[in-house]
This record gives structure tokens, sequence and C-alpha cells, in this order.
């Protein structure tokens, strides 16, 4: 690419092309990227759909240097141009990062965990496009979460001083419908990330029902939070992970409601493992 194509963006502030671009692409910050010698690094941020394609080009009309920049052009070029070939390069270089979880495959083997950091559609994508192969989306439930804020209390010492501060968060505060519309979007968009569905029950109806409709929203596998020290109603999460018996019957309740994979997130807050380890095994883990 010429970097005369972009020599208007250089200095651009606040580019109303990054504002006005319905899918998020930023072209005026890859223009800028070329211009700055990054097309490598331009390339990396560009999403796996052709976004362009159906586009009105809205970003040409709200440039601030209307009729000079070929934005469209330019960004459909380095997709379908430039892309391809760096690609191919950066593979040489990362095939050795492949791996696969359960077989199925992952580009490399970072993984967002369940928490506050994979909780909507931007901060999945966000990831998706720096690199991280896939997330274990936040847990979803079936029940209404009220967090506090700020999400953390304080722990106290022998003498009632506080030697320190531990996260309360709980759940996804987002409903189950709206969790599901973000799971169809990141897979319609990022087809090749690994997405992992995390839940938590309180029957086995209700770990039956929810893997379900996470598999039939584009999940590719399940994790079980039998983890979550923090739920203010007993019986859940890591209460479940402490008790064997209870691994065992949610994970096989879950089990029947998916074809897809099934991991059990396990609480750390026994004196082995082994035990519920094992229990979710024979649930089908
Ligand atoms: C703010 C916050 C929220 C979290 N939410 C969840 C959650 O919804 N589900 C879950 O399984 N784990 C949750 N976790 C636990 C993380 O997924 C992870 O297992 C834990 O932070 C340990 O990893 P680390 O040592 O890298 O922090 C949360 C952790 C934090 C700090
Ligand atoms: S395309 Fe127009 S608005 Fe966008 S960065 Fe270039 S000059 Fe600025």
């Amino acid at each position: 690419m010429k970097r005369r194509d972009m020599i208007n963006c250089a200095l651009c502030d606040n580019a109303p092309c990054d504002e006005a671009c319905p899918y998020k692409l930023n072209p005026g910050e890859k223009l800028r990227e070329i211009w700055l010698g990054g097309e490598h690094h331009a390339v990396s941020f560009l999403p796996e759909t052709d976004a362009c394609a159906a586009c009105d080009a809205l970003c040409e009309k709200a440039c601030v240097r209307p009729g000079l920049v070929p934005i469209k052009g330019l960004i459909t070029r380095l997709r379908n141009e430039v892309k391809p070939v760096i690609t191919k390069e950066q593979l040489a270089d990362e095939s050795i990062l492949q791996t696969d979880i359960c077989g199925i495959p992952l580009e490399n083997p970072f993984l967002l965990s369940s928490s506050v950091v994979g909780s909507n559609y931007d901060m999945c994508a966000r990831a998706f496009e720096a690199g991280w192969a896939g997330v274990s989306f936040k847990t979803i439930c079936n029940f209404d979460i009220h967090e506090a804020s700020p999400r953390y209390s304080a722990i106290t010492g022998g003498s009632s001083s506080i030697i320190g501060f531990k996260n309360i968060e709980q759940l996804s505060d987002h409903s189950v419908v709206e969790n599901m519309k973000i799971f169809k979007e990141l897979k319609r968009d990022y087809p090749n990330k690994f997405l992992m569905a995390s839940i938590m029950g309180r029957d086995d109806e209700e770990w039956e029902s929810l893997a379900r409709l996470c598999e039939e929203n584009g999940a590719d596998a399940i994790e079980l939070n039998f983890s979550c020290p923090n739920m203010m109603e007993g019986g859940l999460g890591s209460d479940i992970g402490q008790n064997p018996v209870f691994v065992e019957r949610f994970t096989r309740a879950a089990c029947r409601g998916v074809t897809i994979p099934v991991l059990a997130k396990l609480t750390p807050n026994v004196a082995s493992m082994n035990e519920a380890a094992e229990a979710a095994k024979r649930g089908g883990a």
C-alpha cells in the first residue's frame, strides 16, 4: 500500500471516520498505523469477516477531507491483499503455539478465564483481535445477581486490622437472553475463536437447560462453575466443588443437555481436589 494514500490521515485528531464505522474497525487508526510504518500491526487488528463488503462507506461520508481519502477501498485492500500475505508469514512463526482443548483446535494456549474481563461482546472481541485464542465467558446463571460496589471486601488479621482485600464479584448480571445474543454475535464474527460457556445452576434442571442453551447458541464447550467462593446464597459454586456427590450429580445433569465437551472448574479450597475431580469424570466431564 502507498503511504501517500493516507497522508491526510497522519495527523487527524479524533478521526470522525473511526466514530462513523458501524463495525468499529477504526479505519482512521489503521490508516495512521500504515503511515507510521505499521502495516503489520494494522492488519493484526482486522476481524475475520469482510464487514466493509456490504457497508455504505459511512467512514468516507464522515471524513474531514471529503473525497480525498478512499477509506473503504484502502481498508478492503488491507484485508483482502495485505492480510493474507502477512498472516501466512505470521503463521509460519506462530504455528508452534497451536494446540487443542478436548480436540477443539486453538491457535495458541491463551484463554481469558471466566471473570470480569470477558463479560460482554466488546471485551471478548478486543481480546480476540489482540490474539487471545478464546474465552471462558463470565459465568451465566438463571437467577438475579446483585453485586456490591466496589466489589471487594477487607480481610482482617488477628488484631482486626485490615491486612488485605478480596474480590467478591459473583456472576454475570446480564440475563441469559442477553448473554445468548452475545454468544451468537461472537461466533458470527469470530468463528475460529474458542468460546467456552461458564454456567452455574441451582438444580439438575437448570444445569441441563443452561448447558443446552449455550450449545445451541454457539458455545464450543461448557465449564461448570463449582468454584466461585463469593455466592451470597449457600449451596452454590465452591460449596458444590467441596462435595463430590453434588459434583458428580450436576456434571451428569449438564452433560445430559449437550454433545460438546464439559469441563468442571473445581475449587482448590479442599484438602485434596482428587475426589471432586474423579467425581466430575464419573459424571461425564
Ligand atoms: C473479579 C473477578 C471475577 C471473577 N468471576 C468469575 C466467574 O464469573 N466465574 C468463574 O468461574 N471464575 C471467576 N473468577 C475467577 C477467575 O476465572 C480465575 O479462576 C481466578 O481469578 C484465578 O486466576 P488468577 O490467579 O489468574 O486471577 C473471577 C475472578 C475475579 C478476580
Ligand atoms: S479518513 Fe478522513 S477522517 Fe479518517 S483519518 Fe483520514 S483524514 Fe481523518
